[in-house]
């Protein structure tokens, strides 16, 4: 079977719509045709201060999510990054076969340090594709289901599977990125230009799986919506009505058009009121789930010591052999 491997970063005390939609819902659809390696990338996750408790606590907690969302771990790999250790090792030589302009653009650490300056943004951001890199190239997988705001990861990993087999020799595959159809950038309900994130500035532009329903239901209420008060789909004119016929045809198996058609001549509050009912009603069952899963911590910590053996077991030989390409002395 060919592979697929992906990850979400543990730095909220729950994924996002935009996690979800954009990537889980993907990842639970690809399992089925491919051998899949889902993990948690806490090394990621400390290239911004975390507290070392929720660092812990967040880890179980999007381990949770992933299972209650539908990731079988009797079928798919599941472990957390900072448990293999040949993913620090890979990106070292990786962070080797890249150039200093070539990591400055990409725009996570561009965009923050032309608003922070240098010294407030730490020199793990700048390496962070190149952790990312390793990541996936450690697994050899052909496919990573990702959302949107991934591309310029996914290339420079490209870049740098090539690279490295141009100047060793073949050795990683080249991977693409699987981006879904619809739901591959969810935007932010107060700010509808800015993608959902869990660095939002208000958290009432967020809908957290693991919040009350309620919460959710007040939350796609109260969501900014545009001028005018026909329901119509425009990126441009119309940001806010836009994002939630997206979340909503995402969630259903209406299209976009479909629902265009369905609430012709009706006002933005109706489409809110379904709305709200449409995504408690798909989000609970995951979250019902992911509260029981995280009532036994150590069940989940036994998932995720199997995954890691397993994707230890791959993930070591692909090492050792781009160890002996780079020309390092084996152990004698
Ligand atoms: P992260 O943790 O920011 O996001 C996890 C996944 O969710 C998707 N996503 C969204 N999709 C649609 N709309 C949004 N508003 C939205 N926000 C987030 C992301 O595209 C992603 O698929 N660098 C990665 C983590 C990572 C990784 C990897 C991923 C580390 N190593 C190896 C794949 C393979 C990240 O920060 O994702």
């Amino acid at each position: 079977h060919p592979r697929v491997l992906s990850g979400m970063q543990p730095s909220a005390d729950s994924l996002h719509l935009g996690n979800y939609l954009g990537a889980l819902v993907n990842w639970v659809k690809v399992q089925e045709d491919f051998e899949a390696y889902y993990f948690i990338p806490d090394l990621h996750a400390i290239t911004v201060a975390q507290d070392p408790a929720d660092l812990t606590k967040r880890t179980r907690v999007a381990a949770a999510q992933y299972i209650a969302a539908g990731i079988d771990p009797e079928r798919s790999t599941l472990f957390v990054q900072s448990h293999i250790p040949e993913h620090t090792q890979l990106t070292w030589i990786l962070t080797c076969l890249t150039g200093m302009g070539e990591a400055a653009r990409m725009t996570q650490f561009k965009d923050k340090s032309a608003r922070e300056g240098t010294d407030a943004t730490g020199v793990g951001l700048f390496t962070y594709p190149m952790l990312m890199a390793a990541d996936i190239l450690l697994y050899q997988p052909h496919g990573v289901p990702v959302g949107d705001d991934q591309r310029q990861h996914i290339e420079l990993t490209r870049t740098l599977a090539q690279r490295f087999n141009h100047r060793y020799g073949e050795t990683f595959v080249v991977p693409v990125g699987f981006y879904p159809e619809t739901g591959a950038r969810i935007y932010d309900l107060q700010e509808p230009t800015s993608k959902m994130s869990k660095s939002a500035v208000s958290p009432n532009g967020l809908i957290n799986i693991l919040d009350e329903p309620k919460v959710t239901a007040k939350r796609i209420k109260s969501a900014v919506t545009d001028a005018g008060t026909e329901v119509s789909y425009d990126r441009e004119n119309k940001p806010g009505v836009s994002n939630l016929l997206d979340i909503y045809a995402s969630v259903t198996d209406r299209s976009v058009e479909q629902l265009v058609a369905d609430y012709e001549g009706k006002m933005y509050g109706h489409l809110k009121v379904d709305l709200a009912e449409a995504v408690t009603q798909r989000l609970e069952p995951v979250r019902t789930r992911a509260l029981e899963l995280l009532d036994d911590p150590a069940e989940l910590d036994r998932i995720l010591a199997l995954g890691a053996e397993k994707a230890r077991s791959v993930a070591a030989p692909v090492l050792d052999e781009v160890y002996q390409k780079t020309g390092f002395l084996p152990v004698g």
